[in-house]
């Protein structure tokens, strides 16, 4: 899991590429407007609201592992009212009381190590027809900005902090991807990588957007100076790219389908 705090307000502030990228997901889900959604790793909710928007007879549950990001989640939600119900949890354990009709992920999974159980528990959630569309990192997302804070951290000023490190995302291929999803029940899969290189402005705005989203999982180990010290020499390193300041984003995404009843 997920275990780096998350700052929920600087996350609302700062995730303009993850609420583009979202936004595709979202319209990806084939809704008549009275289906119950799972919004799996909601975060503040700013995606939450458009699946709610599009249900006007139906409802939405909003479930984030962080207390921060729901909290931030039912200010953004508040005028839907009971349509949206908050649960705290954290995947790949999903303690619903009911099926749901579609699951949304975005920005998410790669955050949960076990994605066969994930698999497993969203089918299980899921009534039979129902459509699962997720987006996270995929294979090689990051890989540049990875390979330099994993080797700063194993270089002499910081390597006592990073003692037993071990990567905490999962970077999945399409191909594994789709064969989990088979095995865990889900039909008519569809799975994809597709770069999504991601320029800043300046290194204030990189600075402002890696510390809060990329490097938490390496911070959540730095006091502040050294944190600081940690995030300009990458910030440095990006001034010298060319372009500069471009995260290279991979997403992972896929669409599939909960048999329907009756099938074998
Ligand atoms: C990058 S944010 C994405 C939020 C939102 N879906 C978006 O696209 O903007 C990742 C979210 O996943 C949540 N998360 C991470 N690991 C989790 C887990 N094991 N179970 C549930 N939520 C998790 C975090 O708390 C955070 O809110």
């Amino acid at each position: 899991m997920d275990t780096a705090d998350w700052n929920a307000s600087a996350y609302h502030r700062v995730s303009v590429p993850q609420t583009a990228w979202g936004r595709e997901v979202v319209e990806r889900l084939q809704l008549r407007g009275g289906e119950t959604v799972l919004d799996a790793g909601c975060g503040t909710g700013k995606l939450t609201r458009l699946v709610a928007e599009r249900l006007p007879q139906g409802r939405v549950i909003a479930l984030d592992a962080s207390a921060d990001m729901l909290d931030g989640a039912r200010k953004e939600l508040a005028s839907f009212g009971t349509r949206v119900r908050f649960v705290q949890a954290s995947l790949p354990k999903l303690p619903l009381v009911e099926k749901v009709d579609a699951i949304l992920s975005t920005a998410t999974l790669h955050w949960v190590l076990d994605h066969p159980a994930v698999f497993a528990a969203f089918r299980a959630a899921t009534r039979p027809g129902g459509q699962l569309e997720f987006q996270c990192g995929g294979a090689a997302n990051l890989h540049r900005l990875h390979t330099r804070a994993e080797a700063l951290a194993q270089s002499a000023e910081y390597r006592d902090a990073f003692v037993g490190w071990t990567e905490p995302w999962c970077l999945a291929s399409a191909e594994e991807t789709a064969a989990q999803l088979q095995a865990a029940g889900w039909t008519r899969v569809r799975c994809w990588l597709e770069p999504r290189p991601t320029a800043f402005a300046d290194d204030a705005a990189f600075a402002d957007f890696i510390g809060h989203v990329n490097l938490r999982p390496f911070l959540a180990r730095l006091d502040s100076g050294r944190a600081q010290r940690f995030t300009a020499a990458l910030v440095a390193a990006a001034a010298a790219d060319r372009p500069p300041y471009v995260l290279d984003y991979v997403r992972l995404n896929a669409s599939a389908w909960a048999p329907p009843e009756g099938a074998a």
